[in-house]
């Protein structure tokens, strides 16, 4: 249904079967300072980028440029082009709340609404009156099944969201992203504010759920980036060093830059 919405919007572009996303020439500013430096890159479908680099380098600054939630930021300017399935995003028509629900997005730090969990899990599905309550939890089921939070909390779904520890929170707004069917999902460091175990939970979780959706994941522990990444994008300074698929990159980089970052973390650009 979304898709369809979103196509009269755009400019077709091109198509390109197995690159989701292709980012073109893309450079933004913030006021005067240069945040990202003409990066071109592509993501394939139904892999596990990770985008790495250092602190500051401008990794949330690509991903959120995915989704356009970039453009809430006062002073910003976007030059360039990202195309989704061959449809220009930058089009000032499209419509973003479609966008958003076929390119999801989940935070660094869990954030659930104060209402139960069940709800949490509904929370972004688009006429939710018009569902029945068999639907309903039919729905909460599936998604909170799909992150392995299921059996965990089946028999307290009225409790509030807040109520959970925050790898369960970290878990359920992945359940949340997943229900309302994106094709992409970003996530933005999403382990880093938790503990070993539940990092590792939501790691396995990606590598499972890598066969329906196409995964951008942003991490700056590259020990993260080793276990999970089919591919790697590497930026520093707001500029892009070296894609391509992981294990090149990890064993026999193109760039000295690369090598240094992936054999001490250790980057000088
Ligand atoms: N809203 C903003 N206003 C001004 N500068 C910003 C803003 N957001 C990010 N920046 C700057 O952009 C650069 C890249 O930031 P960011 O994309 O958050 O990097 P990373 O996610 O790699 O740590 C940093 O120098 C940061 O200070
Ligand atoms: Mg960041």
């Amino acid at each position: 249904m979304a898709e369809k919405a979103l196509k009269p919007m755009l400019s077709v572009v091109e198509k390109t079967q197995d690159k989701i996303i292709q980012i073109k020439d893309l450079q933004i500013w913030i006021n005067e300072s240069r945040i990202l430096n003409n990066i071109t890159l592509s993501i394939p479908k139904n892999e596990i980028t990770c985008i790495i680099g250092p602190s500051g380098s401008g990794k949330s600054t690509l991903i959120r440029s995915i989704n356009r939630i970039n453009d809430e930021v006062p002073g910003i300017s976007t030059q360039g082009e990202i195309i989704f399935n061959g449809l220009s995003i930058n089009n000032k028509n499209i419509d973003l709340a479609q966008l958003r629900t076929q390119i999801g997005m989940v935070f660094q730090k869990p954030c659930v609404f104060p209402k139960s969990i069940k709800e949490n899990v509904l929370f972004g599905i688009p006429h939710l009156k018009k569902i029945s309550k068999l639907e309903k939890f039919q729905i909460a089921e599936e998604n909170l099944k799909a992150v392995s939070l299921w059996k965990e909390v089946a028999h307290r779904l009225h409790d509030k969201a807040i109520s959970l520890s925050l790898g369960q929170q970290q878990r359920l707004c992945i359940a949340r992203t997943l229900a309302i069917k994106p094709e992409v999902i970003l996530l933005d460091e999403p382990t880093s504010s938790l503990d070993p175990i539940s990092a590792r939970a939501i790691e396995d979780m990606m590598v499972r759920l890598k066969k329906k959706y196409t995964i951008i994941f942003v991490t700056h522990n590259l020990q993260q980036a080793k276990r999970i990444a089919d591919n790697l994008v590497f930026i520093c300074d707001g500029k892009l060093i070296e894609q391509g698929p992981a294990s090149k990159m990890l064993s026999c980089p193109s760039n000295p830059e690369t090598k240094a970052y992936v054999t001490d973390e250790y980057c000088e650009c």
